[in-house]
């Protein structure tokens, strides 16, 4: 069986007091979560949660790193920095550093083999924009993305590797794709994968959905057969919100 989870990207969002109390409000909801929950602070609040979260079952992960070990890239964090704080799991290739850090899937592919290496696991974001899906091409998107970032890895890397498919038009615009885009476009995903490699392979990847998902929507769409979880933005800043879009399932 596939794992079910739920990540909560923070974006840069909630100060190191706001944080902390976020999450011990967070560890009072979790005490009967059955799904994966997974958190992902700013950087300055990754060791006081990690450290917080210490002996529960909710993973903390990074929202991007840097690709090299270690040197000269000012303002840059490496994967030993994060695990070195208790950091296991960390995202790539959010539609935000795509946009506005100019994260190419030739960069990405770079960032994901770091991040294996140094034994961490992968939330890999991808999806097309609203005008891709306006003509058509979002299936070649998403697979052009898949395959330029992902393509390379061995069968077994795969068991560090989640996806999150976020059709841009979707994220923080309070617009949703349909619980049916959502499962057509994440079992073309898993065909694509099954093509390149098996279907076992395929049937094991997690894939979560993300856009504007609420405690209203999540419901539908987390029901849908191919649609693993989710990975929420806005919505994961209120423990209570949030764990409304946990216990979905
Ligand atoms: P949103 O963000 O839930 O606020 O739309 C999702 C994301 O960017 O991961």
């Amino acid at each position: 069986m596939r794992k079910q989870i739920v990540a909560g990207n923070w974006k840069m969002n909630k100060d190191f007091v706001d944080s902390e109390i976020l999450v011990a409000k967070l560890l009072s909801q979790h005490k009967h979560a059955q799904t994966q929950v997974i958190i992902a602070p700013p950087f300055t609040n990754l060791l006081a949660a990690t450290n917080a979260l210490k002996g529960s079952s909710i993973d903390v992960a990074a929202q991007n790193m840097h690709f090299a070990k270690q040197g000269a890239y000012t303002g840059e964090i490496s994967a030993d920095m994060l695990s070195s704080v208790g950091v296991k799991t960390v995202i790539l290739g959010h539609s935000e550093r795509r946009a506005y850090f100019n994260e190419t899937d030739e960069l990405l592919a770079q960032k994901v083999n770091a991040a294996l290496e140094n034994k961490m696991r992968v939330i890999f974001c991808f999806g097309e924009e609203l005008s891709d899906r306006k003509s058509g091409q979002q299936n070649d998107v998403v697979a052009a993305q898949i395959q330029k970032a992902l393509f390379h890895l061995s069968p077994d890397a795969w068991s560090n590797i989640i996806l999150a498919y976020e059709p841009v038009w979707a994220i923080g615009t309070g617009e949703t794709a349909s619980p049916e885009q959502a499962q057509d476009m994440h079992a073309f995903i898993r065909q694509t994968i099954a093509n390149q490699y098996n279907a076992q392979l395929a049937n094991s990847i997690s894939i979560l959905y993300g856009g504007s998902v609420k405690s209203s929507n999540a419901k539908d769409i987390f029901s849908k057969p191919d649609v693993d979880g989710g990975l929420i933005g806005g919505a994961s800043l209120d423990a209570e919100h949030f764990y409304a879009i946990v216990n979905s399932f």
